[in-house]
């Protein structure tokens, strides 16, 4: 989501066991539509036609909402994102070509909760240097997660994705940050991926948020093309996202939207 920059009052919601419930759910059938979609993502499709298979897989298969359609009116079911452009790419006619990165960003909402998670997909044959910038992103993400405990402060949080991207000379997109999730698909509060050690929000147990580390190539800036919705690195260089909802437990985390394919990641200390 947008990070808005400034003094604010936050409200962070602490989810009761049975809302919880609710969030694994969701958070479940958000992962496991980017496990269903991984095998039709190849060169030669349209970005529409993932669309158009997640729509129907999240509306028939799963009797869920896919959240983004319509949100603040955004006109599709999933966010697609190719090579420069950062995140809120909207699926179309672009067809995919070897050599591309693609993020798919599914959100879906289950008995009034939302999951929301994201992939990078690298195309046919990829260059050596997106395979580096790709892998950044998800282990930045995961290094983030790892870190999730009650007491830990946000600003911690943010300054250990960024110390790790900025170590490997990728630079962290301020403008779009992580967000509280729940009845609302972007809560309080705001999860930035960068920041000051020792500052921020302190976690506690059942509040439930998304981190999702936005890795650029070149320079952090961004801009929104005319669509109104479609994010874009300034400099054109690639960008890279991976997104989880994860929640906050007394000892530490739970990932709710974890797929198989990231166990080893998952166990990793
Ligand atoms: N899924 C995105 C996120 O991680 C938000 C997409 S909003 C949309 O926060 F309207 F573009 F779908
Ligand atoms: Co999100
Ligand atoms: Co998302």
């Amino acid at each position: 989501m947008q990070a808005l920059h400034g003094a604010k009052n936050v409200s962070v919601t602490i989810k009761t066991l049975a809302e919880i419930e609710k969030m694994r759910v969701a958070g479940r059938l958000a992962a496991d539509v980017l496990d269903m979609i991984s095998e039709y993502v190849a060169p030669g499709v349209t970005t529409g036609e993932l669309n158009e298979r997640c729509h129907r897989y999240i509306t028939q298969h799963q009797q869920a909402i896919p959240a983004p359609l319509n949100y603040q009116g955004f006109p599709k079911s999933i966010c697609t994102s190719v090579n420069h452009q950062v995140c809120h790419g909207i699926p179309g006619d672009r067809v995919l070509r070897s050599g591309d990165i693609l993020n798919i960003d599914v959100t879906i909402i289950k008995d009034g909760y939302h999951g929301d998670t994201s992939k990078m997909f690298l195309l046919g044959n990829t260059k050596p240097f997106c395979n580096r910038l790709v892998d950044v992103a998800q282990q930045a993400l995961w290094l983030g997660i790892r870190q999730v405990r009650p007491g830990l402060q946000l600003g911690d949080l943010g300054y250990c994705i960024q110390r790790y991207v900025e170590q490997h000379r990728f630079s962290v997109v301020r403008d779009y940050c992580g967000h509280g999730i729940g009845r609302c698909f972007h809560e309080d509060p705001q999860v930035l991926h960068y920041g000051k050690p020792g500052t921020g929000l302190a976690l506690q147990p059942g509040m439930t948020f998304t981190i999702e580390p936005m890795v650029n190539a070149g320079k952090s800036a961004i801009r929104v093309l005319p669509d109104q919705w479609t994010v874009v690195t300034k400099d054109r260089k690639l960008s890279a996202q991976w997104e989880h909802t994860i929640l906050c437990t007394e000892t530490g985390y739970e990932v709710l939207t974890l797929r198989a394919e990231e166990q080893a990641l998952a166990e990793q200390n």
